[in-house]
């Protein structure tokens, strides 16, 4: 009897030592992280460390960029893929459906904690975006660039990067949905913009709010998204090959209708009008985006203005006329979330739904 005591106790000891060196194991190993590179500025060189604009954008590689960040490794088991060397003007929807298909398929490996994605900062708020309503994880996306080349004086791209690993490794992030970190801010990719053709301090979410910040090697959230994304979007890229066309009007004084006529004739199965005000429709204007939702094109009013509520049945009747309002979409996201819903639907009252969700 008192063998089998004994060796019972033993049993159990030695199965809680195992588990506290199993815990303290997970806690201690380093996340995983993958930096999917695609180009921009954070990737630039320029011919002088004082060239800060005129540089040539999307010329470094993936490894060269960890190497010149050496403290990744101590926050993050790092691994690079060179996705595209681009500069992010020239982002295509296709880029973004292999963009977006690679994420998911990392995403969805055990050995990946979170993904780091280097990007120009032109685009990088549409690219942001259109991950946050396809990635199907919780897993932290984090999308980074820099203002200045690698070769410049005081370049941001280095500590952005370390930053945006550290956001993409942490637990805080899981479930924030995609972000994008720049200048020690943490911003949610549905509100954020870039704000400033060239200073670091460019990318904001002006009156929604960045969500935190990263500081002394940790980020700190403050706020969360009240919209859907990443896990609980009904939208998948998974059986694209491509996306519906959908073009963007801009508004101002004493506008015309050739843009609209050409995009529509050219086949845009959606029109996003990024009209002035409250997506105010000129006189000239409306008769034309009247004779397009005819044809059966879907037509979103949008502003210009940056920010606010673009109010359904506002400037225009929109029951009557049968088009969508943006909400707080700026033009460029209206027309990513819309190219998206396309692909599920054409019933406005849907899309109007999908406009107030995502
Ligand atoms: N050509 C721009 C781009 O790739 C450079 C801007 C930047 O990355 O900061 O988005």
């Amino acid at each position: 009897m008192h063998k089998k005591l004994t060796g019972r106790w033993l049993l159990t000891m030695v199965s809680l030592l195992v588990a506290v060196a199993g815990a303290h194991a997970q806690t201690a190993r380093l996340p995983n992280v993958t930096i999917l590179a695609t180009g921009g500025t954070i990737a630039g060189t320029g011919a002088t460390s004082t060239t800060t604009v005129g540089y040539t954008a999307a010329t470094v590689g993936v490894q060269q960029l960890i190497q010149a960040v050496p403290e990744l490794a101590k926050v993050a088991n790092v691994k690079g893929e060179q996705v595209f060397q681009i500069a992010s003007e020239s982002m295509t929807n296709e880029h973004w459906l292999t963009l977006g298909k690679r994420v998911n398929a990392l995403l969805a490996q055990n050995d990946v904690d979170g993904i780091v994605i280097t990007h120009g900062t032109d685009t990088m708020e549409e690219t942001a975006y259109f991950l946050d309503l396809v990635v199907k994880s919780r897993k932290p996306v984090v999308l980074v660039g820099a203002m200045r080349p690698s070769t410049a004086l005081s370049a941001d791209g280095p500590i952005n990067l370390y930053n945006a690993a550290l956001v993409a490794g942490s637990q805080e992030a899981v479930g924030k949905g995609v972000l994008i970190a720049l200048n020690d801010q943490i911003h949610a990719a549905r509100d954020v913009t870039k704000t400033n053709t060239s200073t670091p301090d460019s990318f904001k979410t002006p009156e929604l709010g960045l969500l935190g910040y990263i500081q002394g090697g940790k980020p700190f959230f403050y706020r969360a998204s009240t919209r859907k994304h990443t896990a609980d979007s009904e939208f998948d890229i998974a059986n694209l090959s491509a996306l519906p066309q959908v073009d963007i009007v801009y508004g101002y004084a004493n506008m015309n209708t050739v843009a609209l006529d050409a995009f529509v004739a050219a086949g845009a199965k959606g029109i996003i009008h990024a009209g002035v005000g409250d997506g105010s429709l000129a006189a000239k204007v409306k008769p034309g985006l009247v004779a397009a939702r005819k044809k059966g094109t879907i037509i979103v009013r949008a502003s210009r203005v940056g920010q606010g509520i673009l109010a359904r049945n506002g400037e225009a009747n929109d029951d009557e006329l049968d088009f969508v309002a943006a909400d707080t979409l700026s033009p460029q996201k209206a027309r990513i979330l819309l190219m998206l819903a396309l692909t599920k639907t054409t019933n406005t009252k849907d899309i109007q739904r999908m406009f107030y969700t995502y």
